[in-house]
C-alpha cells in the first residue's frame, strides 16, 4: 500500500485506511502517490503496489491528465486553490479504460518530507444511475405534458370546427335542393348537383373524424348506460374504416346473437374498439391478405369482444412493454392506444389482453368486460 517500508505507526494509520469506504490517495508535491488505500484499488482496478510512486495522472483519463499537472504547478507557483478544500465531480480512469465519475475533496498537510494532498473519492456510479433514471423520468413527463397539450388543443380544435363545419353541411344542403330544382326547370346541369352533392358528403365525413377525435381526446369517468354489443361494434368499424374504403381491407363480424346488454360507458368501450381496429387495420396495410375480424360472445359469464388481424402479429420481445405508455413502432404512432385502452378496460372491472401470433398468424386482441355490475356499480 505504500512504496517504502511503512513504521509500526504508519502500518497503523494503513490498515485503518483501507477500512475506509471511500477512495482515499496521498501524492507528494510532485503528484507522485505514497499511499492508495483498498477502496482505491477497487476503484481503479490497479493494486497500490502498482501505483506508488506514479504521477496520480494515471488515474485519470488523459485530457483530465493534462489539466491536472497544470493545475498543481499552477497552486504550486501562485497558491491559488481549485479543488483544494473544495472538493468537485471529477473523472477517473479504471486501468480497463473505462471512466469513472467520482467526487474528488482535496486536502493539504505539510509534512517534514514536504506538502502532501490527500484525495478522498467516491464513486458516483451508483448515484449517475440514479440521476439518469431520474432524467429519464423528467423526459417523459415532458412526453405526457406535450401530449396533454395536444390532447386539449384537439378537443379546443374539434369543438372550434364542429360549428362552421355544421354551418357549411347546412348551406350545402340548401343549396342542393335549389339546384335540384333548376334541374327540374333545366337551368341546372344534373352535374352539377351531383358536384354538391359529393361536396356535401366529404364535409360529413369531417364532421364524423372531428367527432371521434372529440371522444378520443374527452377525459372522463366511466358514464355508464345500457348498451348494445353489436351496436357499438358497427359504429366503431364505421368510425375506423373511414378513409380506408380503398385500402382492400376485409371486414369480418362475428357477433354471437342474442348478446345481453352491456352496462359500460359507450364512448369509452368504443374508443377501445376503435384503437384496435385501427391497429388491425395500421398491422394489414402492407400484407397481401388483408382481413380483420371482430368476434363477441359470452364466456363464463363474461362478454369477449376479440379484433383479430392477417397482420405479422407482435415480436415475443415487444409483447412485454406493449401496453406500457408511449410503446410504439410507428414512425408517428404515439403509443398510447393501447395503455389508454386497458386502463379503460380495467376501470369497467374488465381487462384487454393480447395472443401475439406470430408465425404466419396475426394478433387477436380480447376485450373483457364483466356482464354483472360489481357490486360497487350496483351500490350506486
Ligand atoms: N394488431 C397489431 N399487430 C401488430 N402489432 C401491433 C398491433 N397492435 C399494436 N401493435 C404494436 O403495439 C404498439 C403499440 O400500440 P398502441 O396502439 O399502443 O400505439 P400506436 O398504435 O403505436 O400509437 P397510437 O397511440 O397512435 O395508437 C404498436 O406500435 C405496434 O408495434
Ligand atoms: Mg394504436
Amino acid at each position: 500500500m505504500s512504496p517504502q517500508s511503512p513504521t509500526v505507526s504508519e502500518a497503523r494509520l494503513l490498515s485503518v485506511l483501507d477500512t475506509a469506504v471511500d477512495g482515499i490517495v496521498v501524492i507528494d508535491e510532485r503528484s507522485r502517490i505514497l499511499i492508495f488505500n483498498k477502496a482505491c484499488e477497487e476503484l481503479f482496478g490497479l493494486t497500490a503496489a502498482e501505483v506508488a510512486g506514479k504521477g496520480i495522472s494515471v488515474l485519470m483519463p488523459p485530457e483530465f491528465a493534462h489539466g491536472h499537472d497544470f493545475w498543481v504547478n499552477q497552486y504550486m507557483a501562485t497558491g491559488v486553490k481549485k479543488i483544494i478544500g473544495i472538493g468537485r465531480e471529477v473523472r477517473g480512469r479504471h486501468a480497463d479504460g473505462t471512466i469513472i465519475p467520482i467526487e474528488l475533496s482535496v486536502g493539504e498537510c505539510r509534512t517534514p518530507e514536504g506538502r502532501q494532498f490527500i484525495g478522498i473519492i467516491r464513486d458516483l456510479r451508483s448515484r449517475k444511475a440514479v440521476e439518469q433514471r431520474l432524467n429519464q423520468l423528467q423526459a417523459q413527463l415532458v412526453q405526457m405534458a406535450r401530449v396533454n397539450a395536444m390532447d386539449e388543443m384537439g378537443a379546443a380544435i374539434a369543438h372550434e370546427l364542429n360549428q362552421p363545419l355544421t354551418a357549411v353541411m347546412l348551406y350545402l344542403q340548401a343549396l342542393g335542393r335549389k339546384l335540384e330544382a333548376g334541374v327540374e326547370d333545366g337551368s341546372v346541369e344534373a352535374a352539377t348537383v351531383e358536384i354538391v352533392a359529393k361536396t356535401r358528403r366529404e364535409a360529413e365525413r369531417a364532421g364524423a373524424i372531428i367527432q371521434r377525435m372529440r371522444h378520443f381526446v374527452e377525459k372522463r369517468e366511466p358514464d355508464r348506460q345500457p348498451v348494445e354489443v353489436a351496436k357499438l361494434v358497427d359504429e366503431a368499424l364505421e368510425l375506423t374504416m373511414l378513409g380506408h374504403d380503398g385500402a382492400g381491407i376485409e371486414v369480418v363480424r362475428d357477433i354471437a346473437a342474442d348478446l345481453p346488454a352491456l352496462d359500460v360507458d359507450p364512448v369509452q368501450i368504443q374508443q377501445v374498439l376503435i384503437n384496435l381496429i385501427r391497429n388491425g387495420i395500421e398491422a394489414v396495410r402492407e400484407r397481401e391478405d388483408r382481413w380483420i375480424r371482430i368476434a363477441a360472445h359470452v364466456d363464463d359469464g363474461r362478454l369477449l369482444i376479440e379484433v383479430e388481424d392477417s397482420g405479422p402479429g407482435i415480436p415475443k420481445n415487444t409483447v412485454r412493454d406493449l401496453f406500457k405508455a408511449f410503446a410504439t413502432s410507428k414512425k408517428s404512432g404515439l403509443g398510447l392506444g393501447l395503455a389508454i385502452s386497458r386502463s379503460i378496460a380495467q376501470n369497467h372491472g374488465g381487462d384487454l389482453l393480447v395472443e401475439p401470433g406470430g408465425a404466419g398468424r396475426g394478433a387477436t386482441f380480447v376485450l373483457t368486460l364483466p356482464l354483472e355490475a360489481t357490486p360497487v356499480a350496483r351500490a350506486e
